[in-house]
């Protein structure tokens, strides 16, 4: 095979990976992309989608974690998550300082909001739930409402904004003119309804992230005003946007594996090396990006300096040079070192809270809902392809218990 041939031929694969009709199932596409773990595409970004190459790249220095093309319009300040060191460490530190105290100790109290929002709908419509609407989004959403301090009725606001917002995450050659429009209106309609937020709280601080950040006591606090504004942006988007289809991509897994549903109902701890096993076999974070700033050689290929790079990690979570019969949905796993939380410096913030909102909702599921089965096989997928996960998810059981 020729190289154009095969560049050709990754361009291929990565745009079927991508297309709509095969977003309920794209992994075959990422597995052949993973046979060359890494390939330029014929506009001169490399995909990326070996287990260990992905890994290198995620620890390397020299690999920048801003991502954006030259000619893309640039935000007035960049987020931590796009941000190199030394920067992006000030910023994190800043945020986790706030963050890590205010999710401790979160287990219960999440555990009652679930059993609040199960009660609620299922008795409104019994017999039948969209685990989607009634539960995956609206409990990351409370939650990070409540820890940033937003106020609860301000929600679908904010909620139609992240949606298009997150759609703009995806690669710009998927999206629609009026999709471009919308992610250029979301972002002006956030930059005024967060200007609305910080002006509430300079008048009337409170005890939430949100008011640690402005006037916080920790070491380098509080945080510069336009900082300010990006992280809020990142870290709302991130809660809302994210958790959603981890539980949601979980329930699917039970509903498929139902020797699993049972084995849950009889040993609760199963939950924790499951929550893992979906984060490695159906990412809610299917890829991410970054640019080179020298030569980098990956076991005897070089990216060169300068290039864009895509880090396909729900590739990398499926790579058979590191995980054995990796397209089984096997939770008992050893070592599942998965890559759905990515891995380095920027190794997620939200992991410890989303795996927590994750772990209390399939318990739940599984301990309440009798005979639970998919009404439609598979459901709905969402457009995105970056934040990808069922838009709807509707099940059906005997009874809630
Ligand atoms: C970073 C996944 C939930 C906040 C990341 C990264 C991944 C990820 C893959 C690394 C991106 C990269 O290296 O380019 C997920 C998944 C989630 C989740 C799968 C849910 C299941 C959350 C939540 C929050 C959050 C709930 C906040 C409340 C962040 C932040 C970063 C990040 C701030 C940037 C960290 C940095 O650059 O140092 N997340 N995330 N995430 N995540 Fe999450």
């Amino acid at each position: 095979m020729t190289t154009t041939t095969q560049q050709h031929t990754a361009s291929d694969l990565f745009a079927q990976a991508l297309r709509y009709e095969n977003r309920a199932d794209p992994y075959p596409y990422f597995a052949q992309l993973c046979r060359r773990p890494v390939v330029p595409e014929e506009n001169g970004t490399w995909l990326v989608s070996g287990y260990h190459e992905i890994s290198r790249l995620l620890r390397d220095p020299r690999v920048s974690a801003d991502r954006r093309r030259p000619e893309e319009e640039q935000p007035i300040r960049k987020s931590l998550l796009v941000e190199d060191a030394p920067r992006h460490d000030q910023l994190r530190h800043q945020v986790t300082e706030q963050f890590v105290p205010r999710i401790m100790g979160l287990r219960d109290h999440i555990d009652g909001l679930v059993t609040g929002l199960l009660d609620a709908h299922t008795s409104q419509r019994p017999g039948q739930l969209d685990v989607v609407g009634d539960l995956a989004y609206p409990l990351p959403v409370t939650l990070i409402c409540e820890l940033l301090g937003v106020p609860r009725e301000d929600e679908p606001v904010f909620g139609s904004i992240a949606r298009r917002l997150t759609r703009g995450l995806d690669p710009v050659e998927t999206q629609t003119e009026d999709e471009l429009r919308e992610l250029r209106e979301a972002r002006g309609e956030l930059v005024q309804y967060l200007e609305g937020l910080i002006a509430d709280r300079q008048a009337a601080p409170a005890d939430d992230l949100l008011s640690g950040l402005m006037f916080g006591q920790g070491s380098d606090a509080p945080m510069d005003p336009i900082d300010l504004r990006v992280t809020l942006a990142l870290l709302l988007i991130a809660g809302h946007e994210t958790t959603v289809n981890l539980i949601a991509n979980g329930t699917l897994a039970l509903l498929r594996h139902p020797d699993l549903l049972a084995r849950l109902r009889a040993e609760p701890d199963l939950v924790t090396p499951l929550v893992e096993e979906v984060l490695r076999y159906d990412p809610p974070v299917q890829m991410s990006g970054r640019s080179t700033l020298a030569d980098i050689d990956l076991g005897g290929t070089t990216i060169p300096k300068g290039s864009r790079v895509r880090l396909l990690l729900a590739a990398g979570n499926r790579d058979p040079r590191r995980f054995s019969d990796p397209d089984r949905f096997l939770p008992d796993r050893p070592g599942n070192a998965h890559l759905g939380f990515g891995g380095g410096i920027h190794y997620c913030i939200g992991a410890t809270l989303a795996r927590t909102e994750a772990q209390v909702a399939l318990t739940a599921l599984a301990r309440r809902l009798a005979s639970p089965r998919l009404v439609a096989a598979p459901p709905p997928y969402r457009e995105n392809a970056i934040l990808r996960g069922p838009d709807r998810l509707l099940v059906s059981f005997d009874r809630l218990t």
